[in-house]
């Protein structure tokens, strides 16, 4: 049976905005599933999504210095350099909405990036923004290989509220209209089957290590992605609770 992601709202799931949540990784291949469970965590806590791809693709839409730099290296699927995505993340966790906790979605992608993440912690502590030493909730979404180029080439957004949806899977109630703002859905620009294999390139060098790296500090949670979007968001939960609890 298809499900509509906006199923999940009406689910209406119960609302967590007491907790201070600190900061919350999402880590995993392109199409594990990143965006759809930000959405889900930021729905249930009230704590805003990070989301490097997001931010970099407006900046490219808005044709800002940042989105010309960045505008070829997307679409041929590698990264885009350490220095303007840690600025970039740098600005948006000084604002107010983050005091509680923000999902990273798609960010550290490498070494230096989570390199630049600890010291931001550990520099927030010092400079007594914050009274403890935020450690992130580390939750990596595994999903086989032949189910992301699946989820990936089935992919549709909407370009006014950022709803993901799929072919596949999350059809809109109306062909290829989103649900809520009735826009008509895209599909993005690197979801072509040429990029894809080296976004998953790209993942399998520079971020399994960011992984191995918060496995052997022992913060890393391995998800199951391979599940129904439900069941997934509900082991997410689990874990954000028994570490805030
Ligand atoms: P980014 O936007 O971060 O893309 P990505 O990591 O490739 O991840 P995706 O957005 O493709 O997938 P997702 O995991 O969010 O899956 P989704 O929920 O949409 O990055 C894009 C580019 O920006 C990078 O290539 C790079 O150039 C640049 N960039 C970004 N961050 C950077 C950084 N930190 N450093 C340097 N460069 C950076 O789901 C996918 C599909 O599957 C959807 O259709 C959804 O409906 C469906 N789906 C989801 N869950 C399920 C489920 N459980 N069952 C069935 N279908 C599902």
């Amino acid at each position: 049976m298809t499900q509509s992601p906006n199923d999940s709202i009406s689910n209406s799931m119960a609302q967590e905005t007491s907790r201070n949540l600190g900061p919350i990784v999402l880590l995993g291949p392109p199409g594990a599933g990143k965006g759809t469970q930000s959405k889900r965590i930021m729905e249930r806590y009230l704590v805003p999504q990070v989301s490097t791809g997001d931010i970099l693709r407006q900046n490219v839409i808005q044709g800002t210095e940042l989105g010309m730099a960045a505008k070829a290296v997307m679409a041929r699927g590698e990264l885009v350099s350490d220095d303007l995505v840690c600025e970039m993340v740098r600005l948006r966790l000084k604002e107010p909405d983050c005091k509680r906790g923000y999902i990273l979605d798609g960010f550290p992608r490498t070494a230096a990036q989570a390199g630049w993440l600890d010291a931001f912690l550990d520099d927030q502590f010092f400079d007594k923004s914050r009274a403890t030493r935020a450690w992130p909730i580390v939750i990596r979404l595994d999903v086989d290989y032949n189910q992301l180029l699946l989820r990936i080439s089935g992919r549709r957004s909407c370009p006014t509220c950022g709803r993901i949806y799929n072919v596949h899977s999350q059809r809109a109630h109306v062909n290829e209209v989103c649900d809520v703002e009735g826009s008509k859905l895209i599909t993005r620009n690197d979801d072509r089957l040429e990029v894809i294999g080296p976004r998953l390139a790209a993942y399998q060098e520079l971020t399994t290590p960011v992984a191995d790296y918060y496995q052997r500090t022992g913060r890393l949670h391995t998800v199951n992605g391979d599940r129904a979007v439900d069941e997934v968001s509900a082991e997410i939960f689990r874990i954000i609770e028994d570490h805030s609890a």
